[in-house]
């Protein structure tokens, strides 16, 4: 259970269901817990005929800073990574129905790569997407190292992905991962409406175009297979370890 998902089915807008990042204070950084809360909203959704389209908020000038290092942390010392990301990766990658993403502010790490499996992403001028997986000495995860270099070439992936390159909002939105950028203001709204739309449409239909669209899927579930295998070896290493503890350290000394 966690306070820092909210799951709403606006009555505003019939058959779309939000799943809001409401952890403002840690910049959303997600728990476990809050992995969950997101994979069971996600099934949820997937059974229940009313939902038409799925939808991902976070908070005013933050989508997300990505996973708790504390949880990685603790990870790295020994602790057991139970299958909460894993099952939302999978979840994720899965979902029947349209995935639309409002994004303003921060997307690090699982803030970025979420909006790789979405349908139509609105993000604010003032978002910057980032994902320093290889400064934390981890690699890239959520199929990204698959689905990123389909969707914006190897370069662009590289730089996101390896070299760790910040991509702003229009840069985000020539590489593919954003449908369209506007401004701080009505990005929530705008992602709201475009959702919608979407669940305003003749569900079968929309379910085909979309299924055909994004093409088959078994390599992505793989694919998130194969980096957490990756994954979880890096976080047991030395520099891992060295990273997360320099984070913990900041603005002490
Ligand atoms: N995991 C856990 N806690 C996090 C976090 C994360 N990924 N990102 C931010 N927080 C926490 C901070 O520890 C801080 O908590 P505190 O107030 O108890 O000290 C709070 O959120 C605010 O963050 P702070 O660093 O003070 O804000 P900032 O505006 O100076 O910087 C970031 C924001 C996002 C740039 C910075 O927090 C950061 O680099 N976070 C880590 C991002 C990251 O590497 N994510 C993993 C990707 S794989």
């Amino acid at each position: 259970m966690t306070d820092h998902i909210l799951i709403e089915r606006p009555q505003s807008a019939p058959g779309v269901q939000v799943i809001r990042l409401d952890r403002a204070e840690k910049k959303n950084a997600i728990t476990r817990a809050m992995y969950q809360a997101m994979t069971d909203a996600l099934k949820a959704g997937d059974a229940d005929e009313s939902v038409r389209a799925t939808l991902f908020l976070g908070s005013e000038a933050c989508f997300s800073a990505g996973n708790d290092l504390n949880d990685f942390m603790a990870f790295a010392m020994g602790g057991t990574m139970g299958r909460e990301v894993i099952d939302f990766l999978h979840a994720l990658a899965s979902h029947g129905k349209p995935l639309v993403s409002g994004v303003d502010g921060l997307a690090i790490g699982i803030g970025t790569t979420i909006h790789l499996h979405c349908d139509l992403t609105y993000a604010s001028d003032r978002t910057q997407f980032r994902t320093p997986f290889v400064d934390l000495a981890l690699v890239p995860e959520a199929a990204s190292s698959l689905l990123a270099p389909r969707l914006m070439g190897h370069q662009r992936a590289f730089a996101l992905l390896a070299a760790g390159e910040a991509f702003s909002a229009a840069a985000a939105r020539d590489a593919g991962l954003v449908y369209a950028v506007v401004e701080p203001a009505v990005v929530e709204a705008e992602a709201r409406a475009a959702a919608a739309r979407l669940a305003a449409k003749p569900p079968k239909a929309l379910s085909i175009a979309r299924r055909l669209i994004r093409g088959d899927r078994a390599d992505i579930a793989a694919r998130i297979d194969e980096e957490a295998g990756h994954f979880a070896a890096q976080l047991k290493s030395p520099e891992a370890r060295a990273a997360f503890e320099a984070f913990m350290a900041r603005g002490r000394g």
